[in-house]
Formats: structure tokens, C-alpha cells, sequence
């Protein structure tokens, strides 16, 4: 049945956002901080390598950004997001200027999939690849198998522009002299200082390949592979797995922003300007919605600014917050980058990339 009086997104606001205090901001390198928050009553429950949805206001608009937490919940006391700056963006110079301790941010519960379940009886071989800020939710991750997983290791090829820009240098040194047997830890460094004698350049199939030739060779240990980085990083790293004949499900990859994704955006917009207006059902909590989306706004878009509260974050196709699945009719979505390949074959769609091709749209989130 179609809810005639829907819930305003001002009535449900209070309820979903979690306001979290910042305890202390650490100054990482010259264009990354680390914020740590106050733990909330109830302590927060978070995954290692799920994110945390910012919410701030900017002009009286309300946006979103979502950020890794870069910390363990088996092993900080206190919650973590580590931001880098991008030039011009709004939220990473703010949160790089603005924050100090006794701030309070607005947030929504930690979300993602980029994550797994530890058990002491595991014995993995955990590959991470990571490049820039995309070390954030690697190291939740890291330190969780470390203490989780006695017999598992990790290896961890991690790619900077130079040693200064190195995230969590210090702590990852300290990490690796405390297991030098179960972390092994790879720098790449694009623009180098003449000194450097490690891995230099862009991260390409052939500097890879020998790291997961080694580690495909063993036959003691499980793989699980996790990359988050730029697209260069990610495209290199799923070529040589699939040359390898890596099983699909042993891969885990997270995206920060794509540029191609932004492209795609770019281009559905203008390509739809000539398509239809259609009414699309969303069944939110159990109540269905009848919205209406024209050709140039997604599903997403076209249920907010009809105030229906759905869930989402990035609203670029990448972090799955907007997910849902599609009940009945056909969408085009201009971007899947954060969908598995299961995911997508179970009829699961991103809400803020999406737009209805057919007429009878009805798209269930769950
Ligand atoms: C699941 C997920 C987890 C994330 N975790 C982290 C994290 O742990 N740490 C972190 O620093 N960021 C993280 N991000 C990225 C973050 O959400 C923001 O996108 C980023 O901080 C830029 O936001 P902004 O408001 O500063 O820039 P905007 O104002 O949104 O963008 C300014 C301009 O920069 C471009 N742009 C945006 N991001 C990038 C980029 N990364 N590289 C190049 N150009 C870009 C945009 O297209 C735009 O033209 C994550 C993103 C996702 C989807
Ligand atoms: S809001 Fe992040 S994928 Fe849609």
C-alpha cells in the first residue's frame, strides 16, 4: 500500500545520526589527519574496514562524505577516521583545518563490506594492496588479523608518493619489529627521493606479479586479497589475480572515488536528457513510496528531494550504502564499481547511480 503521508526526512533525523565527540587529532603527514572519537554509550560497533558516513552542513545544504575507520575494534580504545586532503574538496579540507578536540561531528553507524570475520583457528595469508589514504580501513584490518589470528600473516604492498607521505609510518615500523615473522611490508614509491632503494613508479602488473606468484605458490595458508586504492592500483592488482585464476570470492575491493565513475555520471545525465519521466515504487521499512524520477536524476536523488529518508553516503556508486534490490522492472545503472559480481547477479542495485529503463520499477531497500 502506498504511504500517503511520507515520513519527513526532518521527523527521522535525530534517530539515525550518531554524534560522535572528537577526542584528538593527530597530524599524520603534511595533508592527513588522524580524528579519534570519544567511544558513544553504547560503544560503537564496527567492523574492521567499514566506514563512517560525515554528515556536515555547508551553505544550510546537508552533504555527506564517507571515511574508512582506519582503527581496530579489537584493538583501539578509540575509533578512527584518517582524511587527505584533495584539492579543492570540501570535506577534506575541512575536517584537515577545522577539527579539534571537543567538536562534535554528526555521523551515520559504520557501513561496507570491505571486511571480514577473524577466528583463532585461521591460517591465511591476508595480501593487502593499498595506495594513499586507501591504507585506511587496510590497517583496521591488518591489526585485526595480527591479534585475531595467531597462525595467519600478511604481506603488505603499499604504494606512497615519497616517504614523507607515507600514512602511519611510524606505526606500521612498530608493527612489523613486533612480528617480523607475520608482517611483511612492501613500500612503492611513485616520486621517490635518489636515495630510495625500494619499489619505484606507478604500481604496474610487473612489479606485482612476483609478489602474488610467491604467494599463490604456498599451500599452508588460505589467501584473502584486499585492495583499496586509486584505479591504477585497482585495475593492475585484479589483472594479475585473474591471471593467477584467483577465485572471485577471495577478493576484496574498496574504491575511494573513480574517476571513470564521475565520467559515466557526467554522461548519464546528459544522455538521458531526452528520456522519460517514470513513477518508481521504493519500499523503505516495510512501506512502499511512489516517487517520480526524471531522466536526468537518479532514483536517489529523486527520492530526497521527494523526502523520503533513504539510506546512503558517497552517492558516486562505491560504498553500497544506497543498495537495494530490484523487486520488479529494469534500471540502468551508470556505474557498478561497488557491487560484486553476486551481488549483482542477486538483483542488487545502487539506488544513487541508478535510473529506471522500464515502467514498473519497484526497488526493495533492505
Ligand atoms: C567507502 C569510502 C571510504 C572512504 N574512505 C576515505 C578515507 O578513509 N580517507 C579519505 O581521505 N577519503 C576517503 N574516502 C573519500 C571521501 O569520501 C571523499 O570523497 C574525499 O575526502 C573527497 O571529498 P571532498 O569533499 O574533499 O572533495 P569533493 O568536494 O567531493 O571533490 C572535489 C573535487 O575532487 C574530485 N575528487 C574527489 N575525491 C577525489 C580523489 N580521491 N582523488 C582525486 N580527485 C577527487 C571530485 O571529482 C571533485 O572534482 C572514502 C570514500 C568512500 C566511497
Ligand atoms: S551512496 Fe554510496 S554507493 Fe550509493
Amino acid at each position: 500500500m502506498f504511504n500517503l503521508f511520507k515520513k519527513k526526512k526532518e521527523e527521522v533525523k535525530p534517530k539515525s545520526y550518531l554524534p560522535l565527540k572528537v577526542r584528538e587529532v593527530v597530524k599524520e603527514t603534511s595533508d592527513t589527519v588522524t580524528l579519534y572519537f570519544e567511544q558513544p554509550e553504547p560503544f560503537l560497533e564496527y567492523k574492521p574496514g567499514q566506514f563512517l558516513t560525515v554528515i556536515l552542513d555547508f551553505d544550510g545544504k546537508e552533504q555527506r562524505r564517507s571515511y574508512s575507520l582506519c582503527t581496530s575494534p579489537y584493538v583501539d580504545p578509540y575509533p578512527g577516521i584518517s582524511v587527505k586532503r584533495v584539492k579543492g574538496g570540501l570535506f577534506s579540507n575541512y575536517l584537515n583545518e577545522k577539527i579539534f578536540p571537543g567538536k562534535t561531528i554528526n555521523m551515520l553507524a559504520p557501513l561496507g563490506h570491505f571486511t571480514t570475520d577473524f577466528h583463532s583457528k585461521n591460517q591465511r595469508h591476508f595480501f593487502l594492496v593499498a595506495g594513499g589514504s586507501g591504507i585506511t580501513p587496510i590497517m583496521g584490518i591488518l591489526k585485526s588479523v595480527l591479534v585475531n589470528e595467531p597462525k595467519s600473516k600478511v604481506t603488505l604492498l603499499y604504494c606512497s608518493r615519497n616517504e614523507e607521505q607515507i600514512i602511519y609510518k611510524k606505526e606500521l615500523e612498530k608493527l612489523s619489529a613486533a612480528n617480523p615473522d607475520r608482517l611483511k611490508i612492501i613500500h612503492n614509491l611513485s616520486q621517490p627521493a635518489e636515495s630510495w632503494t625500494g619499489l619505484k613508479g606507478r604500481l604496474n602488473q610487473e612489479t606485482l606479479q612476483p609478489f602474488v606468484a610467491e604467494a599463490q605458490l604456498e599451500t599452508d595458508f588460505e589467501k584473502e586479497y584486499f585492495i583499496c586504492g586509486p584505479d591504477g592500483i585497482l585495475d593492475a592488482t585484479l589483472e594479475v589475480l585473474k591471471k593467477f585464476e584467483v577465485s572471485k570470492d577471495k577478493i576484496h575491493r574498496e574504491s575511494f572515488y573513480s574517476a571513470a565513475a564521475d565520467k559515466a555520471h557526467e554522461e548519464a545525465v546528459l544522455g538521458h536528457l531526452g528520456g522519460l519521466t517514470r513513477e518508481v515504487t521504493v519500499e523503505l521499512e516495510g512501506e512502499e513510496h511512489l516517487i517520480t524520477v526524471s531522466p536526468d536524476k537518479t532514483i536517489l536523488e529523486s527520492g530526497l528531494a521527494q523526502d523520503l529518508n533513504m539510506p546512503y553516503s558517497c552517492q558516486s556508486g562505491l560504498c553500497t550504502a544506497c543498495r537495494g534490490k530490484l523487486i520488479s522492472g529494469e534500471v540502468k545503472m551508470d556505474e557498478d564499481a561497488g557491487l560484486s559480481d553476486n551481488e549483482i547477479a542477486a538483483g542488487y542495485v545502487l539506488c544513487c547511480v541508478s535510473r529506471p529503463v522500464s515502467g514498473d520499477v519497484k526497488v526493495r531497500i533492505e
